[in-house]
């Protein structure tokens, strides 16, 4: 397994488990954490025996945002030729099912990673936020689109217009996270749900997390309609028959990702 700087990578059975490790700097996001994280997203993305990937933190940080020293003395033109941010599509075009485990600081473009996830489990301690505003700036990596999507618009435009931050019930109540744990509980839950996804048919995951991230980009009959299509496709699958077989015979599926 790949050594790095920012990063922690470990695999459990068929989950990989990704830790932000910038401590000093509660895990700000600079440019070697996005190099890593797309090497370590690839890695999974390609690994056969890799079923679910969980993204988490500290306890007191997922991660606190962009990393604002990195940023302080860039010009427009350094932003804008190099496409500053743009490499976080190479993230966000991870095809298997991966979630974010929040546990504190879920700021800026740390909230902006976690909502990148197919969905957050969040500790009771989790404080989401787009608090940029406050340094002049707006959300860069998809927090005004993403945050939309998610809570709506009077909430996220509240949210990003006074950078106030949201704590885990309020945001689990908003719709912005999946479910809330105790913050000590945090990573067992996430673990646990990671190898729930992980036992099921692996074609039928990656189809599933298509057709719902289809939503943000097409009208309803023709959703509905992608949906049909990828459903209609898993029948020329061998999992398909067997996960169909064994319902029948009462037994657990076996899963040959074919
Ligand atoms: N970038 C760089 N360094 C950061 C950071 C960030 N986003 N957040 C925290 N740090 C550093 C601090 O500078 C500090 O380092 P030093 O000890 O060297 O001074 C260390 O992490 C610990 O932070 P604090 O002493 O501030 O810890 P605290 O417990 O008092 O406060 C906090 C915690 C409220 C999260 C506070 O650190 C904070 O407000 N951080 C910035 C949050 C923020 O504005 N995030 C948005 C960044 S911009 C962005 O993300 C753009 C985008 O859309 C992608």
């Amino acid at each position: 397994m790949a050594n790095y700087e920012t990063i922690l990578v470990e695999e459990k059975g068929a989950v990989t488990l990704v830790t932000l490790n910038r401590p000093q700097a509660l895990n700000a996001l600079n440019s070697t954490v996005l190099k890593e994280l797309i090497d370590a997203f690839a890695a999974y993305d390609a690994d056969a025996s890799q079923h679910c990937l969980v993204l988490t933190g500290s306890e007191k940080a997922f991660a606190a945002g962009a990393d604002i020293k990195e940023m302080q003395s860039q010009g427009f033109a350094d932003m804008y030729s190099s496409n500053f941010f743009a490499g976080w599509e190479k993230v966000t075009a991870t095809r298997k099912p991966w979630i974010a485990a929040v546990s504190g600081f879920a700021l800026g473009g740390g909230c902006e990673v976690a909502m990148m996830a197919d969905f957050i489990i969040a500790g009771d301690n989790a404080k989401f936020g787009q608090p940029e505003i406050k340094l002049g700036v707006t959300p860069g990596m998809g927090g005004s689109q993403r945050l939309t999507h998610a809570i709506g618009k009077a909430k996220a435009m509240e949210m990003c217009l006074t950078g106030r931050m949201m704590g885990a019930d309020e945001a689990e109540r908003s719709g912005l996270v999946a479910k809330v744990v105790p913050a000590a509980d945090l990573l067992d839950e996430a673990l646990k749900t990671a190898e729930t996804i992980a036992a099921m048919a692996p074609l039928a995951a990656l189809a599933t997390k298509e057709m719902v991230n289809a939503t943000y980009e097409m009208g309803l009959a023709q959703g509905i309609n992608f949906e049909r299509r990828l459903f209609h496709g898993l029948f020329g699958t061998e999992d398909q028959k067997e996960g169909m077989a064994a319902f029948v015979e009462k037994r657990p599926g076996e899963w040959k990702g074919k």
